[in-house]
């Protein structure tokens, strides 16, 4: 399919898109999507470019092609929204990731600066040490929980670069449990919202609410810690309780709150799935994982890899690009029309949900050759050119892109290229390698024997 122009034509002509069959009585498509959403929101293509699924008594558009995809999220005709963004509202309240139009051009404006790739050389720095803790702390024979030890390494590394927060230590594994508990919450109240439901004292309701309250205790620990010992920090936390609006007003709690919240929850929990799910695909593909210890062995023999030798370890960062493309931890999005419109030849009414999946997405075999299959190589210059545009967006495009690219770029690559070095990582009988679906995909149990090479 072409499309001429990134913004769609301003008539709302053209017809509805199909909607796909399939759906149960009341909760609609709702069911697929918490019984299998990656086997159904994959099967959505073989119904159309673009598709009408029901979610309980509402109507949402499911765009299933790339370039309409990107042709949407370039468009000013939708906004972030939906059921993605309207439930994650519940965790990161008003912060850069939900607001739209003045404020979040002003929240970006604001987070932009902390981001310049020249500012990346000195998180490094944080990045080094922090894979150097990591890889120092497990002992050889004995297993490790993969999934918890990478989010508290992301956790200690986004805090303590963008927010200067030494004693995250404590705080980081708190936060992993209680983002783990939101985040599995969150997904059923994105499919189902159904207010009522969720305000039923059950024991999961009751969870789930302890693991948000505590998560906003953290966050307000974390500033308060922040406002005692302020010694004159340029670090992006600093900038906020600095930053003054149009009127000459400070930035209220709430907002900076929301701003912390965002920066920890997107900052960590993404960086940490990927990495699960990079040790993951290595331990299934013992070649790929030669090649990259033998790679960064001979970049840096004898001595610890720094932020310097990345530029020479393409493997190790195909490694990771393909880890991203064919595991993506941030898997389904949504988006709300502003305006009644028109995307690729249909007509998609004012206020209407969109959703779209990077998973489904990226294993599209119209995009990618042998999709399923785990090639580092297909990154390689001479084939990367191959990839359909918009075909593989981790980082998403347009003014929602994640400002964190570059930062996790490289966050990624210095962990893996110090760990995978060190330590053979091997499944045991309790590693179960299924996905754990919530508002981000996970290995459901990534346990595994460490040994020292
Ligand atoms: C592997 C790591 C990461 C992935 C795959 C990822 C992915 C994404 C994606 C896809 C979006 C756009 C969402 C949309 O279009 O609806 C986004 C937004 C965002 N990301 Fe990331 N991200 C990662 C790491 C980070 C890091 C390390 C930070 C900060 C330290 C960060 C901060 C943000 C923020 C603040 C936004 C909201 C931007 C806005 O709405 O203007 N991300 N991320």
């Amino acid at each position: 399919m072409s499309v001429e122009s990134t913004i769609p034509a301003p008539a709302a002509s053209g017809s509805e898109p199909p909607l796909v069959g399939g759906g149960a009585p009341l909760i609609g498509h709702a069911w697929h999507l918490i019984r299998d959403p990656l086997g159904f929101l994959t099967a959505l293509r073989d119904h159309g470019d673009l598709v009408r699924i029901r979610l309980g008594p509402k109507t949402a558009y499911a765009v299933c092609d790339p370039e309409l995809v990107g042709q949407m999220l370039k468009s000013p005709e939708y906004i972030v929204g939906g059921p993605l963004w309207d439930t994650l509202e519940v965790l990161l309240g008003k912060g850069v990731a939900t607001s739209n139009g003045k404020l979040h051009r002003r929240q970006r404006r604001m987070m932009q600066p902390a981001f310049r790739p020249e500012r990346i050389a000195d998180y490094a720095k944080v990045m080094e040490e922090e894979a150097r803790a990591t890889a120092a702390r497990w002992d050889h024979g004995r297993t490790v929980d993969i999934s918890a030890e990478m989010f508290r390494t992301a956790v200690r590394i986004v805090s303590r670069s963008l927010l200067e927060v030494e004693s995250i230590g404590e705080k980081a594994d708190r936060i992993a449990d209680s983002l783990h508990t939101v985040f599995e919450g969150l997904y059923r109240r994105m499919i189902l919202s159904v207010g009522p439901l969720y305000r039923v004292p059950t024991q999961g309701n009751r969870r789930f609410q302890n693991a948000l309250d505590d998560l906003h205790a953290l966050v307000d620990e974390i500033i308060t810690e922040r406002r005692a010992n302020d010694s004159g920090q340029q670090d992006l936390l600093a900038e906020m309780l600095r930053a003054r609006d149009e009127t000459g007003q400070p930035l209220g709690d709430q907002e900076v709150h929301d701003h912390v919240v965002s920066l920890v929850v997107a900052g960590a929990e993404n960086v940490a799935s990927t990495l699960a799910w990079t040790f993951q695909l290595l331990t299934e593909h013992p070649e790929q994982e030669r090649r990259l210890v033998e790679e960064v062995n001979s970049v840096a023999p004898g001595r610890e890899i720094t932020f310097a030798d990345l530029k020479n370890l393409p493997h190790t960062r195909n490694v990771v690009t393909e880890a991203m493309r064919i595991r993506p931890a941030a898997w389904i999005f949504t988006r709300r029309s502003v305006a009644e419109t028109n995307l690729g030849g249909y007509r998609i009414p004012a206020d209407a949900d969109i959703v779209y999946s990077v998973y489904a997405m990226q294993r599209d075999p119209r995009s990618f050759e042998r999709h399923l299959e785990f090639d580092p190589d297909r990154w390689n210059p001479e084939r990367a050119g191959d990839v359909p545009e918009f075909a593989m967006m981790p980082f998403s495009v347009g003014n929602r892109k994640c400002p964190g690219d570059h930062f996790s770029l490289a966050e990624l690559a210095i962990i893996l290229a110090t760990v995978a070095p060190r330590w053979h990582l091997s499944p045991v009988p309790e590693t179960d390698t299924g996905t754990k679906i919530g508002i981000t995909l996970h290995p459901k149990r990534l346990v595994l024997r460490a040994e020292r090479r």
